[in-house]
């Protein structure tokens, strides 16, 4: 693949060093993707919906794609949301983006678990909110502790509209909150009003076992959102996603100006997409993916448990992410230029909290490699680290 076009202007987001392994991006591998699948899907849907497919669309999502991600949802989580609990968006940030016009006022104080997404500070950050982080521990949100910051932030007369996590498969940890933490999480936003935003982009690439309930299957109405993306199972570039919502969430968006205007997000590739689900290409692709993601995964462990034995991480059981914890005094963000020096690079923990905490852990990506190059990343990342303990030794004595 060409990163350029013929007048030299660039085609896509990924760029990087050539020759490094640049563990920072949390990208597919192009080759991966399904193109002639998706090819054929493309002109399976201009045939079977003709001039609909390219008409303006049904404002929450054409009919077909919305009725196959309900009957998805119900096999793949802990129920089948209805039509009317589903929103057709532009990807997991588009939906991000909508919510937060809908629910947030400038001068808000939104909460966002710690660590978390860190592009989802900048999409919430749009809309002149301030982010301040959940009460946590290395197991995620502390319900409890983060429903009393909430009544303390309001006490001091702040609105706290909503919260922002990833629970499943998060990123950057890779870990999922375990079921206790979501029940009680689910409870605390159901007494005090608290809007729960849950960014579900990465249950379906679930490795180990299927991916536990979402907070969203457990809450009554109104109280969580569920965000989806198409982004991690099937290509970035569709910019395709939904949410899940209560139905008054769901009309008031359908209800936005831009709707009115231009009709329903992305209506040609969401019908695309309902015919590449309709032949099987979906399924097929995304054992694909999740065989291949294990694969990775798995070599960036072993590499890690190979090479860098004292850094901590816990394995993640889906997603794309592996978080470590370095050893003693070293910091992530002065690792990086001796790790760039050596042909690798990752993203330093401090990206991911909106306080200045963070930096004793870093995430690598483990989707855009095969598994040679990503022990090869490892091993280069292990001189880094022996060069950078070197130094800092050399200086302080
Ligand atoms: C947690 C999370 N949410 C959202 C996104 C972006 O998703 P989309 O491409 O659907 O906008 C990403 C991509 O890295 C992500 O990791």
């Amino acid at each position: 693949m060409s990163a350029r076009a013929s007048n030299g202007l660039p085609l896509v987001q990924f760029h990087s060093a050539p020759e490094t392994v640049d563990l920072s991006w949390g990208h597919p591998d192009p080759a991966s993707l399904p193109l002639t699948e998706w090819a054929e899907a493309s002109v399976g849907g201009l045939r079977r919906y003709g001039g609909a497919a390219l008409a303006y669309g049904y404002a929450n999502g054409p009919g077909p794609l919305v009725e196959w991600l309900s009957e998805r949802l119900g096999r793949t989580d802990g129920g089948a949301p209805d039509a009317g609990r589903i929103f057709v968006t532009a990807g997991a940030s588009h939906a991000l983006e909508l919510v937060a016009a809908l629910l947030c006022r400038r001068g808000d104080t939104v909460l966002v678990d710690a660590p978390t997404y860190h592009l989802a500070f900048r999409v919430l950050a749009d809309h002149g909110v301030t982010l301040v982080p959940t009460a946590s521990d290395p197991d995620g949100i502390l319900p409890e502790a983060t429903g009393e910051l909430v009544e303390r932030l309001r006490r001091e007369g702040r609105r706290v509209p909503l919260l922002y996590l990833v629970p499943t498969f998060g990123n950057p940890t890779g870990r999922s909150l375990a079921r206790a933490r979501r029940t009680e999480l689910v409870a605390m936003a159901e007494r005090t009003g608290l809007v729960l935003v849950e960014d579900d982009t990465y249950r379906e690439l679930a490795y180990d076992a299927p991916a536990p309930p979402s907070l969203y299957s457990q809450a009554e109405d109104g109280a969580v959102i569920r965000l989806g993306s198409f982004s991690k199972t099937v290509a970035p570039g569709l910019r395709l996603g939904w949410l899940t919502a209560a139905p008054t969430l769901v009309t008031a968006l359908a209800r936005r100006g831009y709707v009115d205007s231009g009709g329903g997000v992305n209506h040609a590739t969401a019908l695309s997409m309902a015919e590449f689900a309709r032949l099987g290409s979906y399924e097929r692709h995304l054992e694909r993916m999740r065989t291949r993601y294990r694969g990775q995964r798995d070599a960036l462990v072993a590499a890690v448990r190979q090479h860098l034995p004292e850094v901590e991480f816990t394995v993640p059981a889906g997603g794309w992410f592996l978080w470590l914890r370095l050893p003693g005094p070293l910091r992530a963000s002065a690792l990086l230029p001796y790790a760039e020096a050596n042909g690798v690079s990752y993203l330093p923990g401090t990206h991911f909290f909106v306080t200045a905490t963070g930096d004793a852990y870093l995430r690598l990506s483990f989707s855009l490699f095969a598994p040679d190059l990503l022990a090869e990343g490892v091993r280069r990342l292990a001189t880094a680290t022996a060069v950078a303990v070197a130094v800092a030794v050399a200086e302080s004595t």
